[in-house]
């Protein structure tokens, strides 16, 4: 019995099953930029395990890098409002920018941060996300790469937090509505 197990009501996706999505995904990326070189801006926290995955399947001369936004605050939805509370060190002007999220929700988060980027002329901003609550959306952003579409359940490990916590449990799990409800 490990710390979380308790907690979570069902693993969606095992560590193994994400380990061969995520080499997928770095895969693809590669082979569409084609030896160009590329920005991976990681948004903090709740991409950093997936964005450290991942870079280590792309292989191309990758800058990593990272911006930490809010928009959540120790619930499980959203305040509507995205605050900055880190911007990129590098500059992207005339660059290739992947952003990475770990899970498109509402879209607000990803849409915010591709709009103030896009202002930096970059020479291409894509978005990846290792999750996708598509009945969720309340903005259209358009997704790059996505590794799972998953149904309107709140999720936490590998990155994913709930009040900040389960974002080392390796796997995807499902968290128990018991520990957010009343
Ligand atoms: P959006 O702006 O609604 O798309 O929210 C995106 C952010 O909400 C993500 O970066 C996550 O931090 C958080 N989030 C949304 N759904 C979940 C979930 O199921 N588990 C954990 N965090 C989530
Ligand atoms: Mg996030």
């Amino acid at each position: 019995m490990q710390t979380y197990d308790s907690s979570i009501k069902e693993i969606i996706y095992s560590e193994e099953v994400i380990r061969k999505r995520v080499e997928e995904i770095g895969k693809q990326i590669t082979k569409d930029y084609n030896g160009e070189e590329l920005v991976v801006v990681g948004v903090l926290r709740g991409s950093i395990v997936f964005v450290a995955d991942l870079i280590r399947h792309i292989d191309l001369p990758v800058v990593l890098d990272t911006v930490a936004l809010s928009s959540y605050y120790n619930g499980t939805d959203s305040s509507g409002k995205v605050k900055i509370n880190k911007d990129l060190e590098s500059s992207i002007t005339g660059k290739n920018v992947l952003i990475v999220e770990d899970i498109a929700d509402r879209g607000v988060t990803l849409t915010f941060l591709s709009e103030m980027l896009q202002v930096r002329k970059a020479k291409s901003i894509k978005i990846c996300t290792l999750l996708n609550k598509p009945s969720r959306r309340t903005t259209e952003v358009q997704l790059d790469y996505i590794g799972f579409d998953i149904e309107d359940n709140f999720v936490v490990g590998y990155g994913l937090d709930f009040a900040q916590k389960y974002r080392n449990y390796p796997h995807i799990g499902i968290l128990k509505e018991e520990m957010y409800k009343e």
